[in-house]
């Protein structure tokens, strides 16, 4: 999921916005011109404008079409972008508010579904299990066409699971487990195959990483994939490295996806700019094709029309936009997509995490003396500054971190309530919610560790 070389939207340089403002001001000006649905217009106009505002925090002047910023101050203390301003793309997340993104929002930029109480109850009704507190609480909080994959469950028909992830460091962080958590139970109820993409090729286009260095990084998270304990017989995890060289379906249909989306489109999913690599430019083609079952002929037997349902982070939703776009074009169907919110990092809901900040995520790795420490050094509290006023108040679950934590890990849906009554009112200190998350996160990941022990190379090279 959300691994990614995100976070870091700070590092987006003047010259990288500047080219994304024009890209997309061409977008508008062309959707204009098409006499584009009005939605869709709004949606780009929202983006342009969210794009000026983050050219104009970093180089504290406005865009100017045709003047490419030269010369520019870089802003310190850089105007905070307005609430309704959130920046979300595969490689960038940026919002200012404290609470996080606004995930309504995004559900209408991007035109997907909220997962509503009737869908959840659909869930529920067709597939006899308890919905996934994941579900429940709104972290996997917008889908497409995920009444498509329940009538197919009703139906007998068959469908599968794709999922990945792109290896850009050894040490994963809890954040990045929740896609497999959840693939997980998927796998469990409805009892089907799920292929899992490690685009360790994606990793070296776009991190300063060698190709050993990024396909060492696949293996290794590889075996913290594997240690979720998905259905090892229904399960196929592979590196893009190592395995597309051995797959003529997968490069096929590569090919294929190539064949049918330009530049121009890319340009506008991704915002690239004349000066990427081409090697990023076909790089979706790559992660869209494990979304069409002729890609695996081994496990499908060549069977071309399976569906496919993708659980993501939502920052993924541009790849299977375009997935979903050309999928009629070949004559495949349409993958369905489980879109998750971000894991916000330990300093707030501002951005995702980052695996290159220690500090900002509980590693998979780390003791649980380190876990203790890093929660009650570093995570944002939305408590009060003195237990007078805390007790007077009370505390702020919409901001608070260890709260927003244990809506992720804290599986007893009573015991979590209590702990937002008592803290909210004031009953409950920072300190004691703190410890209530570190009492959680220390025995779980003490578990990862114990299931990674005993995942063997021979398991990984296996691919399950
Ligand atoms: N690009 C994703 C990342 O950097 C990895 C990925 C590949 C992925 N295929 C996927 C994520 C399918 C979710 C679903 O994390």
């Amino acid at each position: 999921m959300s691994n990614r070389q995100n976070c870091d939207s700070g590092s987006l340089s003047a010259l990288e916005l500047f080219e994304r403002v024009t890209i997309q001001g061409d977008k508008v000006r062309s959707l204009k011109a098409a006499e584009a649905p009005k939605d869709e217009i709004d949606t780009a106009v929202r983006l342009l404008l969210s794009l000026k505002l983050m050219y104009k925090a970093t180089t504290g002047q406005d865009y100017k079409a045709g003047s490419p910023p030269t010369d520019f101050t870089p802003v310190n203390n850089a105007p905070a972008l307005a609430e309704d301003d959130d920046f979300v793309d595969p490689w960038t997340v940026q919002t200012s508010s404290a609470k996080g993104v606004d995930y309504d929002k995004l559900i209408v930029r991007f035109g997907s579904s909220k997962v509503d109480k009737e869908l959840i109850s659909r869930i529920e009704r067709v597939t006899g299990q308890k919905p996934h507190h994941f579900l429940r609480r709104g972290i996997f909080f917008s889908h497409r066409d995920m009444n498509q994959i329940l009538d197919a469950y009703e139906n007998k028909k068959p469908f599968y699971l794709y999922t990945g992830r792109g290896p850009s460091s050894e040490a994963m962080h809890v954040g990045h487990l929740i896609p497999f958590i959840f693939t997980k139970w998927l796998q469990e109820v409805f009892d089907i195959p799920l292929v899992i993409q490690l685009t360790d090729d994606e990793k070296y286009l776009w991190k300063d990483l060698t190709v050993k260095r990024a396909n060492e990084y696949a293996i290794e998270n590889a075996k913290d994939i594997i240690a979720c304990g998905f259905n090892i017989n229904k399960t196929f995890i592979f590196s893009d490295l190592d395995y597309l060289g051995m797959s003529p379906g997968f490069y096929k249909n590569i090919v294929k996806i190539q064949k049918h989306v330009t530049f121009n489109q890319v340009k506008g999913i991704f915002g690239f700019t004349d000066s990427d690599c081409i090697g990023k430019i076909s790089f979706p083609a790559i992660q869209a094709a494990p979304s069409f079952s002729s890609t695996f002929p081994q496990i499908f037997k060549g069977k071309e029309d399976i569906q496919c349902l993708i659980p993501c982070a939502i920052d993924q939703d541009p790849y299977f936009r375009m997935t979903r776009d050309v999928a009629p074009r070949l004559g495949y169907p349409k993958p369905a997509l489980l879109h998750s919110i971000f894991f916000p990092a330990l300093q707030g809901a501002q951005t995702k995490m980052s695996a290159s900040d220690p500090n900002s995520s509980i590693f998979l790795t780390d003791t649980p003396k380190q876990i203790k420490t890093k929660i009650n050094k570093h995570a944002f509290s939305g408590g009060k500054d003195t237990i007078e006023e805390h007790r007077k108040y009370g505390g702020n679950c919409d901001v608070d971190v260890s709260y927003m934590y244990l809506t992720f890990f804290l599986e007893d849906d009573d015991k979590l309530e209590q702990l937002k009554q008592d803290y909210t009112s004031g009953a409950l200190l920072t300190g004691e919610l703190k410890k209530a998350l570190i009492e959680t996160l220390q025995p779980l990941i003490a578990a990862h560790q114990e299931r990674r022990k005993q995942v063997t190379n021979e398991m990984v090279l296996l691919g399950c």
